[in-house]
């Protein structure tokens, strides 16, 4: 079976003519047919697909991870280079959400209205519920909440009733590819916790085959969950880890003394048959 990413988006660039921003964007080809996690902030992720040679109008739709600028803010370049395609995310993703330090707070959600990005796309599709966005890959839905070393992150927060409280991150979902070898797995930040996201997709595939995407084990994770993490890692994973975006340096140094070659570090322009 014929599995292919190209990162679009990511914290730092290949080589060539590729940009960079904060951010994640994710080409997904199966047996020939793409589809688009993430849209990264911008337009870099449309920039980097066209230095790669991508054509964004064969894509079959755009799924969003959860509602962050830096994963939703390219919607309007992607959809004005792809044509109208279908739209998928959690109904959640659209909420309020900032970050916030004492009294200091920056809003972080998705720029755009539900009705605008309607009216770019040709529908969105709302859903707390797994969605087949291809044959043989899906959305998550919801990702139940299970380890006690995954929660809160800090800094992060939702506006609800007018008051910020930190955010559950109920939109929060993957994008997962069945193979006859098991699941490949593509987060975009893993808010959930990505040993929770693992758990969720053991239990209907039996095995992870690779996992792409952002960690979040950079960004005040307690060392703790690093290592609980690194630990499910090892014992649930065979191949690749493709890992990017908010993953974080010395994070990502660990992973890759500890990994040796499964652990790739994600950066725009990478493309990879998985
Ligand atoms: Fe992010
Ligand atoms: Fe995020």
């Amino acid at each position: 079976m014929e599995i292919k990413i190209s990162v679009l988006c990511d914290n730092y660039a290949g080589l060539r003519l590729f940009r960079a921003e904060h951010g994640l964007s994710v080409l997904l080809e199966v047996e020939g047919k793409s589809f688009l996690w993430d849209c990264g902030q911008s337009d870099v992720a449309v920039h980097n697909a066209s230095a790669l040679g991508i054509d964004l109008r064969r894509l079959e739709g755009i799924g969003i991870s959860h509602g962050h600028y830096d994963h939703a803010g390219g919607l309007p370049a992607a959809l004005a280079a792809a044509g109208r395609k279908p739209l998928f995310m959690h109904p959640e993703a659209l909420g309020e959400k900032y970050l916030a330090f004492g009294e200091n707070s920056l809003f972080i959600g998705i720029p755009y209205r539900l009705e605008a990005l309607e009216s770019l796309s040709l529908g969105v599709e709302l859903s707390v519920e797994p969605v087949e966005v291809l044959p043989g890959v899906r959305l998550t839905g919801d990702i139940p909440r299970v380890t006690d070393f995954e929660g809160l992150e800090v800094g992060l927060f939702a506006l609800k009733e007018g008051e910020l409280v930190p955010d559950p991150f109920p939109d929060d979902q993957s994008l997962v590819v069945d193979t006859p070898d098991g699941a490949v797995v593509l987060t975009g930040c893993a808010h959930s916790g990505l040993v929770n996201v693992l758990k969720h997709v053991l239990e209907s595939h039996g095995r992870i085959r690779a996992v792409v995407g952002g960690t979040h084990l950079g960004l005040g994770a307690r060392r703790e969950r690093i290592d609980a993490t690194l630990d499910f890692l090892e014992e649930v994973l065979p191949g690749k880890m493709i890992l990017c975006h908010c993953t974080g340096q010395a994070v990502m140094q660990e992973i890759s003394t500890r990994f040796k070659d499964r652990a790739v570090q994600g950066q725009t322009g990478l493309t990879m048959n998985l």
